[in-house]
């Protein structure tokens, strides 16, 4: 049931809030000052590397995942795109934790990825939405997301809970390698719970994105630039716009523009730049001002902060709630849908059902 909704990806665009409040709820202590896991014991001090596996957006939030594990616990992650690291057959280092991240839990490269680190991996864990699922009963440990049965193939929901649980195990891993204090895990816990109103905040003024997107329903190319653990909400963004309203569009580092891709730039190429303020945001200033003095059209998604140190010469701009950087990726995951979708509603494309796409990808 759609409720008031025109698709089901409004409707599990609009649930954010409330399923992200309740993921975050069942990996928090009841004081909600540190994390805790729901039954599952898990301890990172044994291994010295997780590889985190997927396809897809799921991809995408291990990619997230990676920047959060090295940074708060200093761990190393690899993350694979399952299609690649089944066939390659890669050595596994013992001590190493396999993370499979699927929202339907069914998806058959990363159920054989799998398959492959049993009796390599010491240990496998599944991230997933579906408890019945294949992965979820093939793996060692098992950390559901919550999130509720999501019916749109574009996966958006999944995503933001995906990397809610991913956020919470890596606060824990970096508790259990001594690498944060109390203090910090209740900060970075309460920088999470912050988000749920923060998203509440972004959707009530939805009625912005329908003049913006009507201007980018007219693009054939669109660049997406992000730096830091914005980047892989860069690829989000592409992928999301590209997957249903068929414009064709690509996620760059923004310090990889000069590398090749400004060589697009032009009038026609809008470039969405994901960039709340953070440490790395001058950066992002300076590559922007690159695309600006080409012709470029910029459009800057930012906080009010970041609008007030390069509002000059954008096209057009978005300005998110203030959040701790740390939760970014989860927030600026909002924006992103909303571009994808209202865009591709003026278009008038099948958003539900996106031609040559299926939910769950059983085969390879
Ligand atoms: C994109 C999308 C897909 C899935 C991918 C993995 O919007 O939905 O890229 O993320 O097919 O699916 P799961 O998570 O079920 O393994």
């Amino acid at each position: 049931d759609k409720g008031v909704h025109k698709h089901f990806m409004a409707k599990e665009i609009h649930e954010q809030p409330t399923v992200m409040s309740y993921a975050l709820s069942q990996y928090t202590a009841a004081d909600r000052a540190a994390v805790a896991l729901p039954g599952i014991a898990v301890d990172f001090t044994g291994f010295d590397r997780v590889v985190m596996v997927a396809c897809g957006t799921a991809h995408l939030a291990c990619h997230v995942a990676k920047y959060w594990f090295e940074q708060l616990a200093r761990i190393p992650v690899e993350i694979e795109v399952a299609s690649e690291f089944r066939y390659r057959e890669p050595p596994v280092a013992p001590r190493t934790l396999a993370i499979f991240v699927s929202q339907s839990g069914e998806t058959a490269d990363t159920l054989a990825a799998l398959r492959y680190m049993r009796g390599r991996a010491a240990a496998i864990a599944a991230v997933v939405n579906v408890l019945e699922s294949s992965i979820a009963r093939e793996s060692d440990l098992v950390f559901p997301i919550h999130a509720g049965v999501e019916v749109g193939v574009a996966s958006t929901k999944a995503f933001t809970c995906q990397l809610t649980v991913l956020a919470a195990l890596a606060i824990l891993a970096a508790r259990q390698n001594g690498r944060i204090d109390a203090a910090r895990e209740a900060e970075l816990v309460s920088a999470l719970e912050s988000v749920p109103a923060a998203m509440a905040q972004v959707l009530a003024h939805e009625e912005v994105y329908g003049p913006l997107c009507w201007e980018l329903s007219k693009a054939s190319d669109v660049l997406f630039l992000g730096r830091g653990a914005m980047y892989p909400l860069a690829l989000e963004g592409a992928l999301k716009l590209k997957e249903i309203s068929y414009i064709h569009a690509e996620g760059y580092a923004s310090g990889e523009l000069k590398h090749g891709p400004i060589a697009l730039i032009d009038e026609t190429v809008p470039v969405i730049v994901l960039a709340p303020s953070d440490a790395l945001f001058d950066k992002t200033v300076s590559n922007m001002q690159e695309v600006m003095a080409r012709g470029g059209r910029i459009l800057l998604v930012t906080d009010q902060a970041g609008l007030s140190r390069a509002s000059e010469g954008l096209w057009q701009s978005l300005r998110l709630p203030p959040v701790d950087p740390f939760v970014a990726p989860i927030l600026y995951a909002v924006p992103a849908q909303l571009l994808a979708y209202h865009t591709a509603v003026t278009k008038g494309t099948d958003v539900d059902q996106p031609r040559n796409l299926a939910k769950s990808v059983t085969v390879e």
